[in-house]
């Protein structure tokens, strides 16, 4: 419904956005402004800010903003218009309706409603009758208790072609609104023989599904075990858009809000059996691909809806779907994440059969977008030559050009590059797979690890591991040792600053861990690592941790003398390495150019790799 902004205007006007909002949350007084504690984030103390003067909230904790019409709908998770017509009435102001179609309209859908609620009220009844004694059984074999009956008012349908048509028309509901609810079918008039409209839904399980208000606008039914179809459900109706309904939505809304988080299951008995088990914050699309408005609304509820998928080949390509569908919808901080659920187990069944705590660990493991994306190009391509890998690139830069927002689109081309490094990039054997898996909270590096055949599809890791570059491993070895004994790495620290890394990543890690203790000496392991992680380099870290761990002495517990024995010795051999090759080049440019120059620069660099071997030797002893 469009409201003129005269009425808009003069609904502002008549609103102090102070008593409004000081009627949820309470206010003190500061100058012309009000403060509160944020309703819409954490916090301890108040950066929510109300100007009375202005008519707009500003929290400057979180960002968030708007008039009096944008609290409300924010904080009781209302749209527009239903925010609106609320405040309308608290000012008690009429809410204009303007053309009479519009008025028709609106009349036609409270009778649409009022006779759906009806059909809602009777199902239930229905349940509780004699009649409906099977399906009762069916709903408690499956697990649920009375109260979670009774908050999503499941029903029964008796098997019967007019049973709900008496009933309701009895009740005084005319039989063409009971057809236009989609309630009744009306047979096929083709041949002006069409019979009388009669029930659609009949011996099976009710599913009343809400608007966000909690408002019935449409039902789906399931048939007691077996049988086609499973579920029916209504028609599209001028109250009922599938495309834009989530079923459950008006019971998760409280707990999404107060937990930020919203659970996006495929079924209605996900949604349900996951309200029993503590997780009420959950909704599901009804039986189709979510769609781009169902994910405006999720975002409404909590910054990164939660997508439960099937842990196989169709859950995967489903997530991808999602995944695709969402780029254009990215903006900053607003995403998406996949849960992969263990094979042929749905919602429903995981949580009856391992509880919640099973749930809320792979809630917890969810996949970023960002890797769904990567994973949908490796997927069953090979990288392992040049050209291919050319082409993997090519077809994420393609992708990602479906991001419309810029600043997520540049982050994206970021995070991508550092991925693409990680796995190709730099040295030859640059394993630093991102898909290592920080075993801290890296979500995107542990979600990859859920990935069967990841490593060999998309990194050809498989391939290069047997042959490690033993510069590489040393590098690898000399930083192990310094994260895991700090105290050596300051010590060392102006050793390891002169010492520059061939490879990329490993050098950055170096520069890092040299910088960090420049900074601040006292580090102790695990800042370290934070540090690093800020850094964006905990997938290469991990890698390396992964990789050195069969090295005693690099790891925490290894007593500090081998320790240290162990990276100075690794020290000196890198450093031999270099001065070898700083011989080998001298010794090149002497043959070409036979100068005194050029001889005092060999003797110079000869001088330095034999006493660098020397050292080494003796460390060796
Ligand atoms: P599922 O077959 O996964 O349903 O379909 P489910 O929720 O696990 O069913 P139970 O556990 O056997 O009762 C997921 C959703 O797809 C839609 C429904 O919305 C269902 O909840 N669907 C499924 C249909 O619309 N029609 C069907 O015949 C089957
Ligand atoms: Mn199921």
């Amino acid at each position: 419904m469009a409201f003129s902004p005269q009425f808009l205007e003069e609904l502002r006007n008549r609103l102090s956005i102070a008593d409004v909002i000081g009627r949820k949350l309470r206010l003190q007084k500061r100058g012309r402004e009000y403060h509160a504690l944020c309703p819409f984030h954490n916090e301890k103390t108040p950066s929510f800010t109300i100007s009375e003067e202005k008519g707009f909230f500003h929290c400057f904790g979180c960002g968030a903003h708007g008039d009096v019409v944008g609290f409300v709908m924010r904080n009781e998770g209302l749209s527009f218009p239903e925010a609106v017509e609320k405040l309308a009435q608290e000012a008690g102001l009429p809410v204009p309706v303007s053309a009479p179609e519009d008025r028709q309209r609106a009349q036609r859908q409270t009778s649409g409603l009022a006779v759906l609620e009806a059909a809602a009220a009777w199902y239930e009844e229905r349940l509780r009758s004699a009649a409906g004694r099977s399906a009762l059984d069916y709903l408690k074999g499956r697990g649920l208790e009375e109260t979670t009956i009774a908050r999503f008012r499941l029903g029964y349908a008796p098997d019967s072609r007019g049973a709900l048509k008496l009933a309701l028309t009895g009740a005084g509901f005319p039989e063409a609104l009971l057809v236009e609810a989609g309630l009744l079918i009306q047979p096929d008039n083709a041949n002006g023989r069409g019979g009388a409209p009669y029930d659609r839904f009949r011996g099976r399980v009710m599913f009343p599904i809400t608007d966000r208000r909690g408002r019935v606008i449409a039902f789906g039914g399931r048939i007691l075990g077996d049988g086609e179809p499973k579920y029916l459900n209504s028609p599209e109706t001028p109250l009922f858009h599938k495309g834009r309904t989530l079923y459950g939505l008006a019971q998760a809304l409280k707990a999404a809000r107060e937990k930020d988080e919203i659970i996006v299951a495929e079924g209605y008995m996900d949604v349900i059996a996951l309200a029993q088990a503590g997780f009420a914050q959950s909704v599901a699309p009804l039986g189709t691909a979510l769609t781009e408005e169902q994910m405006v609304e999720l975002w409404r509820l909590a910054p990164e809806p939660v997508l439960c998928f099937d842990g196989d080949a169709a859950g995967e390509r489903a997530a991808a779907r999602a995944a695709d569908r969402a780029l254009p919808l990215l903006k900053p901080g607003q995403s998406l994440r996949f849960a992969l659920l263990p094979p042929g187990e749905d919602p429903d069944s995981l949580v009856r059969e391992q509880g919640g705590a099973a749930l809320r660990e792979v809630i917890d493991r969810a996949r970023p977008l960002v890797a769904v994306l990567w994973q949908m190009e490796a997927t069953g391509h090979r990288l392992d030559t040049p050209e291919r890998r050319a082409g993997f690139r090519e077809r994420l830069r393609e992708r990602l050009h479906r991001i419309a927002d810029r600043t997520v689109y540049q982050d994206y081309r970021i995070e991508m590059d550092r991925r693409l490094d990680a796995e190709f990039g730099n040295g030859r054997y640059s394993g630093g797979s991102p898909a290592g898996g920080f075993p801290g909270r890296s979500g995107w590096a542990r979600g990859s690890k859920l990935l069967p055949g990841q490593r060999t599809s998309a990194g050809g890791e498989a391939a290069r591991r047997g042959m490690p570059d033993p510069s590489r491993l040393q590098q690898e070895i000399a930083l192990a040792v310094a994260i895991n004994h700090p105290d050596l790495l300051a010590q060392h620290a102006e050793e390891l600053a002169q010492t520059v890394f061939p490879t990329g990543k490993l050098d950055q890690l170096r520069q890092a861990l040299v910088d960090a203790v420049a900074l601040h000496p006292e580090l102790d392991s695990q800042m370290l690592r934070h540090y690093l992680s800020q850094q964006g380099l905990s997938g290469v870290l991990d890698a390396l941790l992964h990789r050195t761990k069969d090295k005693r002495f690099t790891l925490p517990d290894a007593p500090p003398e081998q320790a240290s024995e162990g990276f100075l010795h690794i020290l000196a051999l890198m450093r031999e390495r270099e001065a070898r090759r700083e011989t080998d080049a001298a010794a090149r440019r002497l043959a070409e150019d036979m100068t005194d120059e050029a001889l005092a620069q060999f003797e110079a660099k000869q001088r330095v790799s034999l006493e660098g071997e020397s050292r080494r030797r003796d460390l060796d002893r």
